[in-house]
């Protein structure tokens, strides 16, 4: 099985290459140079700097591809001047502590001149065996046990908003794939993960990544995961490009924006709006800004059941024989 990653949030690829690529039990990814897409600049000069933004650049692409640092187990390292050896390697070591993966380093010619250090890495991620009517199952009980859970600020239950969300996709005629991308977009909220970071009445901040992972575990597609994954950066995307868009903001999701990292840069939004996704990624959006109106009729969770079992058959690797 190959899969190919275009990771929103991560820079841009500067040619025809894809940002990782998984094949089998193995993801292969990029090499990253000192990008900062916070900034939408290169930020070049010290190399201790340098080398935390690349490997940040990594742990993004990892994300997106559902895995992390910890799985990492062989990187290439590109110095301009092999003097800057141990400033990287300070760096490099507080970024993979004890997990140390097998590496090499050299002294090389950058592609831009100006960069000191490049980083590529090959991370081992195997995919669980895993039954597509065993996880329909799982996700069902998950959102449905989400029915009397408060929707952060908002006059709908969890489950409810989830509903509606799918209801809008089933409305506007959408692929299954969106429809469920639109089902699950919050998922992040309803699984326990100890790294969920979260504040007070807004519920889990990272949700969107967390929410994406615990999909790519389970099998759900590429696509799938970006819809979701891209939910939150697709409001954040919206304000810094769209100026009644955030008029349109519920209170609570305007309380969301500030702990979510508010508006876009313009390079930060200039990269997402490259994305290939970038028209479902704001179709997803809308609907989920729809889905908070008390009492709206919506389809039953259930009948999700085989579209979930349809999605994962077609796209999912099969169970593994012994
Ligand atoms: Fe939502």
């Amino acid at each position: 099985m190959i899969e190919r990653f275009h990771i929103p949030g991560a820079p841009k690829p500067a040619g025809p290459y894809s940002h990782a690529v998984r094949a089998g039990d193995y993801i292969y990814v990029s090499g990253q140079g000192p990008f900062n897409t916070e900034t939408g600049q290169y930020e070049i000069g010290d190399i201790r700097h340098e080398t935390r933004i690349v490997i940040t650049n990594i742990q993004k692409i990892l994300a997106g591809a559902g895995a992390t640092l910890a799985d990492v187990v062989k990187c290439s390292v590109f110095l301009k001047d092999v003097a800057e050896f141990s400033a990287m390697n300070e760096v490099y070591g507080e970024f993979f502590g004890a997990a140390k993966p097998a590496r090499t380093t050299v002294q090389a010619v950058m592609p831009n001149p100006a960069m000191h250090v490049e980083i590529d890495c090959v991370a081992y991620k195997p995919l669980k065996p895993m039954i597509p009517e065993q996880t329909a199952d799982e996700v069902i009980a998950l959102l449905a046990a989400s029915a009397n859970a408060d929707y952060y600020g908002e006059p709908v239950s969890q489950l409810a908003h989830a509903l509606q969300a799918a209801q809008s996709a089933r409305d506007a005629n959408a692929d299954e794939e969106l429809i469920l991308a639109a089902l699950l977009h919050d998922i992040g909220h309803n699984i326990s993960d100890e790294r969920a970071i979260r504040h007070g009445e807004v519920g889990v901040i990272n949700h969107d990544d967390l929410g994406a992972e615990w999909l790519a575990e389970r099998g759900f597609s590429a696509r799938l995961r970006t819809l979701v994954r891209g939910h939150v950066d697709a409001k954040r995307y919206l304000v810094a490009t769209n100026a009644n868009y955030a008029k349109r903001l519920s209170p609570a999701s305007t309380e969301t924006l500030k702990h979510q990292g508010g508006p876009m840069a313009p390079d930060e939004a200039e990269a997402f709006g490259a994305a290939p996704e970038l028209k479902d990624c704001l179709r997803l959006r809308n609907w989920d800004e729809l889905a908070k109106e008390p009492g709206r009729p919506v389809t039953p969770i259930a009948a999700y059941r085989d579209m979930i079992v349809r999605h994962l058959t077609a796209t999912a690797r099969p169970v593994q024989q012994a």
